[in-house]
Parts: structure tokens; sequence; C-alpha cells
């Protein structure tokens, strides 16, 4: 499978890391659907993997005040990739996240599912979703929803690295995303074209205070932080809007054969691998 990886931050360039010479990591910064017309015509991939978006510089914080930018990368960058992928007849796997629902779903066990309509708060949310709405329309297009990234490596937009760097930490309880099993996740929908909307996230939850305990045992048993409230968060001056917490399920992945591995297991075999690293051990 030939694959054009679009957006070479974080998840893009891990993207390449694991899918080596199947993929190409394209460093074009698009304008236009003329710039995603010659990329195409350039490498003529099988599949394109949309990791391009707009996540915020230090966080989320700056799409409140950067509405215009975050508008164009997170909403008409992927239409206009989605539109020069079908002129093409080329499948299209979109990066979506999790962070459209806040708290509890309507459902009784307050679980979120792939045929839930979001509730975005943040801009970057709303602007994501915006995305997620058009694009669930088309035919040969995949989303997949992430969310709180874990990766068995330190790097600041891993969850791992938040909240232990962080001083004061929110002990919440959320769906989470291991990063290898999202890769491979991906990589299998864009080998089986699946259409729609996938929640990409590890079955099970996970509470903050579970993952700073796992490190504390396999990473730093000297490590400390403070745990404050969700309210004090935000009153605290240490975010601007309450962030998105929440559960999701996962359910149309398996439909179609797809299996991410129970979140307790993951993160410790994760939290193994990110202590090899950041411990030398490797
Ligand atoms: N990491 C997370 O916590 C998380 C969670 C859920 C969903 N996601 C989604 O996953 C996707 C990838 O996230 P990430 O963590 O890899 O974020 P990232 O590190 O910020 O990477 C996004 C990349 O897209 C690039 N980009 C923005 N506009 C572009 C354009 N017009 N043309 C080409 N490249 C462009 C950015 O370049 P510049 O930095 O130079 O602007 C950046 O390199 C995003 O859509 C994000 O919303 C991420």
């Amino acid at each position: 499978m030939r694959i054009l990886i679009l957006g070479n931050g974080y998840i893009g360039s891990r993207a390449k890391e694991v899918w080596g010479d199947d993929a190409i990591l394209s460093t074009t910064r698009i304008e236009s659907i003329e710039d995603v017309r010659t990329l195409i015509r350039e490498y003529r991939p099988d599949s394109i993997f949309n990791a391009a978006g707009v996540t915020g510089k230090p966080n989320v914080d700056w799409c409140e005040t950067h509405q215009l930018e975050t508008i164009f990368g997170n909403t008409v960058l992927p239409i206009q990739i989605a539109q020069a992928a079908q002129e093409a007849g080329i499948y299209l796997l979109h990066l979506a996240t999790g962070c459209i629902f806040y708290g509890r779903s309507p459902h009784e066990d307050g679980v979120w599912t792939e045929a839930d309509y979001g509730n975005p708060v943040a801009v970057y949310s709303k602007s994501k979703y915006a995305a997620d709405l058009v694009l669930s329309t088309l035919p040969n297009v995949g989303i997949a929803r992430l969310r709180m990234p874990i990766d068995d490596r330190p790097c600041p937009a891993n969850l791992i690295d938040k909240i232990t760097t962080y001083p004061k930490v929110v002990d919440v309880e959320n769906s989470v995303t291991v990063v290898s099993d999202l890769l491979s996740a991906c990589y299998q929908l864009m080998q089986k074209k699946g259409v729609g909307i996938f929640h990409c996230t590890n079955p099970g939850t996970i509470r903050h205070k579970e993952i700073i305990s796992l490190y504390t045992e396999l990473v730093d048993p000297s490590h400390h932080n403070e745990w404050i409230s969700e309210e004090d968060l935000v009153l605290q001056g240490l975010a601007k809007k309450k962030r998105s917490n929440n559960f999701m399920r996962s359910t149309r992945l398996q439909e179609i054969g797809i299996e991410m591995r129970d979140i307790k297991i993951a993160l410790r075999d994760t939290m193994e691998k990110y202590a090899k690293v950041k411990n030398n051990t490797v």
C-alpha cells in the first residue's frame, strides 16, 4: 500500500516511522486544493492519511483567539483534501478528535458512540467537528477519532509527559488512545477502506491518577504532583476553557475486524517501553 501522509507534526511523523517504506510524509504547506491535486499527481498514492491540522501552540487555548487559522486548518483544509481525493478516486483517512464530546452522553451509561452527535465547546473542537459532519457524508472517506494520545517514548504531545510535567494535575477519567494501537488500526482502516466515523480509543477508561501511579512504579519513584479540581484548572488560570472529558465506545472498528487492546493492558505495555527510553536502558 502506498500512503501519502499529510501533516508532518507529531502523529504524521510517528505514522511515517511505523509504516516505513509504505508511506511518504509530505512536508508541503497546503494552501489550496490545487496543492493537494499536485501532491496526488506527484505521489499517486493508494490512500491519503490526513494528519494535518491546527492544534494550537502551546495548546488548544491558542485556537480561542485564532479562529480563522483554526477553521482553515481543521475544517476548510480537510474538505479540500477530501474533494481532491474524491476527484482522483483515492481513499482518505482523516484524523479527527474525540474532544467533540463534553461530559456524559445522553445514553444511560454516559458513553458516546460513533452514531452520537457531538456537543463541542472550544473553537478547536467545533472546527474539528464541522469537518466530521461533512466528511462523514462522503463515500471512500474514513474518519478516525483519537483522544489524549499515550505514547511509548517521551514527547510533549504524549499524555504521560503532559501530566507528569504539570505541577498541578486534575484527576479526571477518560477514554484515551495508545499511539501504537492507533497506527495499527489506521493502517488496517486504509487496507479495508473503512467508510464513516471510527472511534479509535482503547476499550475501557483510565484516570490520570492511574497513569501517574504506573509512572511512579515504572519510571520515576520520586515523582510528585499536586492534585486540583477541574474548576480550579480554569479558576487558577491554567486553562482558558474547561477541557473535554468523556467515555467513548468503539463499535465500528470491531464490526470490520479491527481490535485495539484494553487500555489497562496497553498502558502497562506502553509505560514499560516508555520507562526503557526515559531511563536510557534500551
Ligand atoms: N495530539 C492530540 O492530542 C490529538 C488528539 C486528537 C486528535 N488529534 C488530531 O490529529 C491530527 C494530528 O495531530 P498532531 O498531534 O500530530 O498535531 P500537530 O503535531 O500539531 O501536527 C499537525 C501538523 O499539521 C500541520 N499543518 C497545519 N496546517 C497545515 C497545512 N495547511 N498544510 C500542511 N500541514 C499543515 C502542522 O504544521 P504547523 O505546526 O507548522 O502549523 C503540524 O505539523 C490533528 O488533526 C489533530 O486535531 C490530535
